[in-house]
């Protein structure tokens, strides 16, 4: 066979570092820098992610300004206080800790480019572009898991706001707001299935066969 072949040990590893992704919350984060050597690694693994029509849809900003992140992190807790209120009949909500924004080394703010020519692939769908760019995300996690860095996505943000405080292209949209850290531990079940906020799906509740109402 042409081209590289992987050895059962190697899907492994895979299926390790798929396992063991996590998403880390604030308390959890230590005090110690990211080497840049590893940071390229994290970048270029972004840039490998597929995306539709070839066209890379994607575009980072690097944070390790502390006053920016402060800036993000005010945001945030607008959003958050918001989010406490419609989850106002959720007591277990305030114990969650939703963001590592300035207590993380980096922070990485992944937007979306959208194109002003036609994209092979995007012109019946045009959420692929955003799709694309969720995918370089996903292999910067898995990535970062390989490095043993852990990553915490802040969703609890002003889109409007964040484009401003990091001075944005308007067309651009916010995709992720990614934390990015070396932690004490890593958790080995999602910390929302801990806390009790939700179970993992069972294989049956949402795998379909052939259509939604053949019987499986
Ligand atoms: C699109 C997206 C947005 C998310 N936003 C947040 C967020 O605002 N705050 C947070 O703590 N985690 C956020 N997460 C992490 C999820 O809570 C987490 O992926 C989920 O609980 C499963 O846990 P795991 O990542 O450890 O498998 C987000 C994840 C995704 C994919």
């Amino acid at each position: 066979m042409k081209g590289k072949s992987f050895k059962e040990q190697e899907r492994q590893i895979l299926e390790d570092i798929i396992l063991h992704r996590r998403t880390e919350l604030g308390d959890n984060f230590i005090d110690r820098e990211i080497p840049n050597v590893v940071l390229e690694r994290l970048l270029w693994s972004a840039l490998q992610g597929p995306s539709v029509g070839f066209s890379q849809p994607w575009e980072f900003v690097i944070i390790r300004d502390q006053s920016i992140k402060e800036k993000i992190k005010a945001c945030f807790e607008i959003e958050n206080e918001k989010a406490r209120k419609i989850f106002s009949d959720k007591p277990s909500y305030n114990r969650l800790n939703l963001e590592a924004i300035n207590i993380t080394p980096i922070n990485i703010a992944v937007f979306y480019k959208p194109s002003s020519t036609p994209i092979l692939g995007q012109t019946s769908m045009n959420k692929m572009g955003v799709y694309s760019v969720c995918l370089a995300v996903q292999n910067l996690w898995l990535m970062a898991r390989a490095e043993n860095l852990a990553i915490s996505w802040v969703s609890l943000l002003d889109e409007n706001k964040v484009k401003d405080i990091l001075h944005a292209p308007a067309e651009n949209e916010l995709v992720a707001y990614l934390c990015i850290g070396y932690v004490k531990e890593f958790t080995e079940l999602p910390q929302l299935e801990i806390a009790n906020w939700e179970k993992r799906k069972r294989k049956e509740e949402v795998i379909y066969y052939n259509s939604y109402n053949h019987p499986q």
